[in-house]
C-alpha cells in the first residue's frame, strides 16, 4: 500500500498527466513496440491506428490512480478489463514491460516537471495497480482451466460450417479439434480468435461475441465483413475470415470471457441491437427462449433486409414462444423491403417508437451496436425515464463513453 504522501502526489499529478494523456500513451506505445516487437502479435493494430486503445489504456491507468487508496471501488472496471486481458493471453510477465515504458514516457513528455519524487510515486502506484490486475486475471485463468470443457490460452477449433447470414455477416460454427468437451458460457460473452494471415508479419487477435445459446455442441460467431470507407481501410481479419477461411480450416480460440451477461431477475427483458451488435443479443434471446419465463422484446436496427442477419432464427423463436416479440427498424429499406412489409419502422430508433414496442418501465434493457447507435438508444431510454441501473451495454472494441 502506498504511504499518504505518495497517495497525495499521485492524486495531484493525475490532472497533469490527463492533459498530456495522449502524448504520453503515444510515446509509451512507440517505445514499447520498439523494445518488445513481439507484443505486436497481441495488440490490435487497427485500434492503435485509430488511437482508441491509447485512450482506453490512459483512462484506465488514471482512473485507477485516482482510486489508488481504494481500488475495490473500481473492481467492476478492473474485472471487465481483466476479462479482455485473459481472453488475449496477457500474463504477469507483461506488466513490468508496460510499467517501465509508461514511466519512461511520462518522464520524457513531462521533462523537468517529472521529479524523482513524482516518478517514484508513480512507479509504486503502477505496481499496486498491476498487482490488482494480475491477481484478478490469475483467478480468471484458474476458472477457465478448471471448468468442464474449459482451457487457458488458445485451443484449436475446426470450422465445421460457414453460413452466410446477410450481405455482410457470415456465421462460423466451431468445434474443438481435440473432440473433447466444450465449456459452457454466459450468453453475451465473447471469445478471441488468433489468426496467422498470409502476407501479414504479425498474428492478429480479435474478439467476437458468441452468437448462439450455450449448450450446443459448437460455438458460433457471426462476423461482419468490415469494408473500407473514408475513415478506415477494409478489416484485415474480417475480410480474411470471410474470404480466406473455409469449412475444415482450423482457428485458434481462447475460452469465453466478458461480463456483459444477463443479470438474475424475473423482470421483462428488452434486447436492442444495431447491425452486427445483434450477436450477443441473439445469444441472450436463444437462451431466454429455452427458459420460457421472462417476457422478451427483441428490437433490431439494420440498414435494410439485405443487411439483416439471423432474421429467420429470431422469427422462429418469436413464433414458438408467445412471451417473445420481435421488431425491425430499417434506416434505408429497399423497394423489395417495402413491398414485403418487411420492417416495423423506417429511419432511426427514437424514444416514441421504443415506448410503443417496449412499454414496460420495469424491464431490463440490454443494447449493443456502433457507438452512435448506442448513444441514441441510451438517450431515448433516458428520455423515457429508464434508470441507469436498468441499462446494460457493451462496446465492440475498446470501451468509449456514451
Ligand atoms: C486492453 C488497461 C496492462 C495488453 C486494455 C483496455 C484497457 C486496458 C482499459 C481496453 C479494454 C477494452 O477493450 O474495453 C490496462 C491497464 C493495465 C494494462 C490499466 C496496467 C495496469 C496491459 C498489459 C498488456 C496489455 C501488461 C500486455 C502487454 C492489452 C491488449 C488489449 C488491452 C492487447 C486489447 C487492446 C487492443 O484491442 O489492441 N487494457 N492494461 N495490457 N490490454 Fe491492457
Amino acid at each position: 500500500m502506498l504511504n499518504e504522501k505518495n497517495i497525495q502526489i499521485i492524486k495531484s499529478t493525475v490532472p497533469v498527466l490527463e492533459v498530456h494523456g495522449t502524448a504520453i500513451t503515444k510515446r509509451f506505445y512507440e517505445r514499447m513496440f520498439t523494445q518488445h516487437p513481439e507484443l505486436l502479435h497481441i495488440f490490435n493494430h487497427a485500434n492503435q491506428k485509430q488511437g482508441r486503445q491509447q485512450t482506453a489504456l490512459a483512462n484506465a491507468v488514471y482512473a485507477a490512480a485516482v482510486h489508488i487508496d481504494n481500488l475495490a471501488e473500481i473492481l467492476p472496471v478492473v474485472k471487465q478489463i481483466g476479462h479482455k486481458h485473459r481472453s488475449l493471453g496477457i500474463k504477469p510477465e507483461h506488466y513490468p514491460i508496460v510499467g517501465e515504458n509508461l514511466l519512461a514516457a511520462i518522464k520524457e513528455v513531462l521533462g523537468d516537471a517529472a521529479t524523482d519524487e513524482i516518478l517514484g510515486a508513480w512507479a509504486e502506484a503502477y505496481g499496486v495497480i498491476a498487482d490488482a490486475f494480475i491477481g484478478i486475471e490469475a483467478e480468471m485463468y484458474e476458472q477457465s482451466r478448471e471448468q468442464v470443457g474449459g482451457w487457458a490460452d488458445f485451443r484449436p477449433f475446426i470450422v465445421e460450417k460457414k453460413v452466410q447470414e446477410s450481405d455482410v455477416i457470415t456465421s462460423f460454427y466451431l468445434v474443438p479439434q481435440d473432440g473433447q468437451a466444450l465449456a459452457t458460457f454466459e450468453p453475451g460473452q465473447y471469445i478471441s480468435v488468433k489468426l496467422e494471415i498470409p502476407g501479414e508479419r504479425y498474428t492478429h487477435i480479435r474478439q467476437y461475441s458468441l452468437s448462439d445459446a450455450p449448450g450446443r455442441p459448437y460455438y458460433r460467431i457471426s462476423v461482419k465483413r468490415e469494408e473500407a470507407n473514408a475513415e478506415k481501410p477494409a478489416g484485415i481479419v474480417s475480410t480474411y475470415l470471410h474470404e480466406g477461411i473455409r469449412e475444415g480450416d482450423v482457428l485458434q480460440l481462447s475460452a469465453p470471457a466478458g461480463d456483459f451477461t444477463l443479470e438474475q431477475s424475473e423482470a421483462p427483458v428488452v434486447l436492442i441491437s444495431g447491425g452486427v451488435g445483434l450477436t450477443p443479443m441473439f445469444s441472450m434471446l436463444a437462451s431466454l427462449a429455452e427458459k420460457q419465463q421472462r417476457p422478451v422484446t427483441f428490437i433490431h436496427a439494420a440498414q435494410n433486409g439485405q443487411k439483416h442477419a439471423l432474421r429467420a432464427e429470431v422469427e422462429r423463436l418469436a413464433k414458438d414462444n408467445p412471451q417473445i416479440s420481435a421488431y425491425w427498424c430499417y434506416s434505408e429499406p429497399t423497394e423489395q423491403d417495402r413491398e414485403a412489409g418487411a420492417f416495423h419502422k423506417e429511419g432511426y430508433l427514437d424514444a416514441e417508437w421504443l415506448e410503443q414496442v417496449a412499454p414496460e418501465k420495469n424491464a431490463s434493457y440490454y443494447f449493443c451496436g456502433p457507438v452512435p447507435f448506442m448513444s441514441a438508444v441510451k438517450k431515448a431510454l433516458t428520455e423515457r425515464g429508464i434508470s441507469a441501473e436498468r441499462m446494460h451495454y457493451e462496446f465492440f472494441g475498446p470501451a468509449a463513453s456514451l
